[in-house]
């Protein structure tokens, strides 16, 4: 069975690490003591060794993208953290907030000197009140202990859409517009927050930068696969006997995975699995020996997305699932761009027809073309986090949509599984012992 390994929930089951002494008996701000003995550019070289990708979903190389922060800038420098985590399927940046908001916090002060920036913005789900108030107390121990040297970092709770969470939307949230995309190019580490420079990060790869620099970038790109370095914070949930978070190097399977967390429940089949959230093609049983890596999913047509396995197991109705998901969307289309407000809604309108048995024979077809005109055609990337796994359980799951449409109903009707899928999780479960239900 896969071994758990720790680098940012490190030492928060043995400890109650919310507490600054806590942390600290760890090894806790000792890298940024450190960091701020280096230059900014011998920090970029570690992270750029390390090859830390981004947590949030988009997995675009870290020190790369601090790099493209102009250095001498006339204007101020921000660090803006993507704490919004809406994408279905995904709870790891809040376990690290509740668990190690200090690794977080000692995180954004490394980054903060290696890009020369004096302002944080810290933009946390509105929904996240237990974790606001922890990261709350545990920046005010930070202040209160002198470690923020001239440092300013702001919370700022969101208001409760998934659009905040797609970085130039978070800007202009923050800004305290309505949050909409803008169109990049420029891009934020040219222009952000105020037209200034921005550096956006999200909270698990912030929270991972501690222990690169612990570590050394080398030794820490050794962990996981060449392409896909370090851990995941992986969470895990669906039709498992014990989903939550759990962190395991990049490049274990899914399978082994979901044998941590018990296996399907219930003794049920595994039917499919969404790799990445909800925004992402779904892979078939038979495919799940696949590494959670990026390479190895993206050749199998998916993406490691913000670290996410949502098992499905044989009860779930692939049209009450593709329904539930374009609704989500439709629901969270912000409406600035065409493709992405109108063609949501025509994703729902057609699949509510199949599911309810009154679509007619070429619908299905209808479907994928609605798909294949939002695909690459939006402003931002929440179109085609919403075309993308529809078409493919339209692709994967043809015979089951099929026969909605020849039997003019739900073959699986009232006893889908559908409910189960989305129950909540207990988060903190990735200690498989301590949380076997009773
Ligand atoms: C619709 C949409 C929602 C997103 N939501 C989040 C989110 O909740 N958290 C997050 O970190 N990134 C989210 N992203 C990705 C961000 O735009 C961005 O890539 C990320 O914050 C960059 O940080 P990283 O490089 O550390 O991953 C979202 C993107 C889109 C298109």
């Amino acid at each position: 069975m896969a071994e758990l390994l720790q680098l940012v929930l490190a030492g928060a089951d043995e400890r109650d690490l919310t507490k600054l002494a806590s942390y600290r008996e760890v090894g806790g701000y000792v890298q940024l003591a450190r960091a701020r003995g280096l230059t900014a550019q011998a920090i970029l070289d570690e992270l750029n060794a390390s090859n830390l990708r981004g947590r949030g979903g988009a997995f675009f190389a870290t020190g790369r993208k601090a790099g493209f922060i102009p250095k001498d800038s006339p204007q101020p420098v921000y660090l803006a953290v993507n704490a919004d985590e809406s994408e279905p399927g995904t709870f790891k940046d809040r376990e690290i907030m509740a668990r190690v908001p200090h690794r977080l916090i000692e995180g954004c002060l490394i980054l903060a000197h290696a890009i020369s920036s004096k302002s944080v913005f810290i933009y946390i789900r509105g929904e996240y009140l237990v974790e606001f108030e922890i990261l709350r107390a545990a920046l005010d121990e930070a202040r209160e202990a002198d470690l923020l040297e001239g440092v300013t970092i702001v919370l700022h709770r969101g208001a409760g859409a998934y659009i905040c969470g797609e970085e130039t939307a978070l800007l202009e949230s923050l800004e305290g517009k309505r949050g909409m995309p803008r169109s990049k190019p420029p891009f934020p580490a040219i222009s952000g927050l105020y037209a200034a420079p921005t550096l956006i990060n999200n909270v698990e790869t912030i929270a991972t930068v501690p222990p690169i620099l612990e570590l050394g970038g080398a030794e820490f790109a050794r962990i996981g696969t060449p392409d896909s370095t370090g851990t995941r914070v992986f969470c895990l949930s669906g039709n498992v006997v014990r989903g939550g978070n759990y962190e395991l190097p990049m490049g274990i399977t899914i399978r082994e995975l979901i044998d941590l967390g018990g296996g399907v429940a219930d003794g049920r089949e595994l039917k499919a699995v969404i790799p990445g959230g909800s925004s992402f093609p779904i892979l078939t049983a038979d495919q799940i020996d696949t590494p959670l890596s990026h390479d190895a999913l993206a050749e199998v047509g998916t993406f490691l997305g913000s670290g996410v396995v949502i098992a499905i197991d044989d009860r779930c109705c692939m049209v009450q699932l593709a329904l539930r998901v374009a609704q989500f969307y439709m629901h969270e289309s912000c409406g600035k761009c065409t493709p992405c407000r109108e063609g949501t809604r025509w994703m729902v309108q057609i699949l509510e027809a199949v599911e309810a048995g009154r679509a007619s024979q070429g619908e299905l077809d209808l479907l994928l073309s609605v798909c294949d005109r939002i695909l690459g055609k939006c402003l931002c990337p929440l179109g085609d986090a919403a075309a993308m796994p529809v078409a493919s359980y339209v692709d994967k799951f043809r015979d089951e949509f099929q026969a909605h449409v020849d039997q003019g109903g739900c073959p699986l009707a009232g006893e889908s599984s559908l409910e189960d899928l989305f129950a909540p999780v207990d988060q903190h479960s990735h200690d498989p012992v301590a949380r076997v239900p009773a």
